[in-house]
């Protein structure tokens, strides 16, 4: 049994910090020691752009070309022809042909374990793969749950819906119901873009756990609002690179710490 383990970032509410948090997620692991892969799943490829691929759609083998190998049964080129390795981890990137790449996959029988299929055989190679998802549950997000061991749902106090969530949940809970990812947990609630002084936030998090803490944990730590975090995305560097000593870069080790403490 090896020791990865392959966690997606969702919420289908835009605009909630998934990119940000699977991008400091991955570095924090990374600075830890760890071995991560990133793996970009939303055809506006801001996660690929954090990385530093200043132009997505001139790339020559982004993860829509490999999805489309698999669908067409054929053999998958070699590693070093899709993973793209960075100073201190690697990412499968993609571009916003993968939007197309979603239309096929819907019309494919059991479309939704493509992805499984491409990132099963990276396993031995990683401590963490990361999954970066799309805001829309749609196939792309269905591929990115089926291919994963656990979830970790970002949640902004001022974009926080609860109909967003247990729709979230339901789909989750379907999958595994379902057999398509029988394994599949909720990591758990990471509260992002916080001002903790602010009643806004306050009631957030007491709704938030009134509403799931008996069925679903809220992480202790909670992403401050800073606008160091949009300068980093803007460098294409971590938060941790960028600012060491800013509050989300401390946040973000915390958080890295919380998830690689729980679970596998
Ligand atoms: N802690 C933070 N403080 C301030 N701004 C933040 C913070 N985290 C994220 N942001 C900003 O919020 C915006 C949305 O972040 P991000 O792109 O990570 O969200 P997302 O959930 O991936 O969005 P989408 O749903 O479009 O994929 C970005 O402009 C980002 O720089
Ligand atoms: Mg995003």
């Amino acid at each position: 049994m090896d020791k990865c383990r392959i966690i997606t970032v969702a919420n289908q509410k835009g605009g909630t910090a998934k990119t940000t948090t699977a991008c400091n997620l991955g570095y924090a692991m990374a600075d830890a020691g760890k071995r991560v892969l990133f793996v970009d799943f939303d055809p506006q490829a801001n996660l690929s752009m954090s990385f530093g691929i200043e132009a997505p759609d001139e790339l020559t083998m982004p993860m829509n070309n490999i999805l489309a190998l698999v669908m067409e049964s054929k053999p998958l080129p070699d590693k070093s022809e899709y993973i793209m390795r960075g100073e201190k981890l690697d990412i499968i990137p993609c571009n916003i042909n993968l939007a197309t790449t979603e239309i096929n996959m819907r019309n494919e029988l059991g479309g939704e374990r493509t992805l499984s299929e491409i990132l099963v055989p990276l396993r031995p190679d990683y401590d963490y793969i990361i999954i970066d998802s799309n805001p829309y549950l749609g196939m792309l997000t269905f591929n990115a749950l089926a291919a994963c061991d656990s979830v970790i749902m970002p949640v902004s106090p001022q974009l926080w819906s609860a109909t967003g969530l247990s729709d979230l949940m339901q789909t989750i809970l379907k999958l595994k119901n379902k057999k398509i990812n029988p394994r599949i947990e909720v990591d758990g609630i990471l509260m992002t873009i916080c001002d903790e002084r602010t009643n806004l936030y306050r009631d957030a998090r007491k709704l938030l756990e009134e509403f799931c803490s008996d069925k679903i944990r809220i992480f202790k730590t909670n992403i401050p609002s800073t606008v160091k975090v949009g300068e980093a995305n803007y460098s294409s560097l971590s938060v941790m690179r960028y600012a060491p000593n800013n509050k989300a870069a401390l946040a973000y080790t915390a958080f890295a710490k919380e998830v690689m403490n729980s679970g596998a």
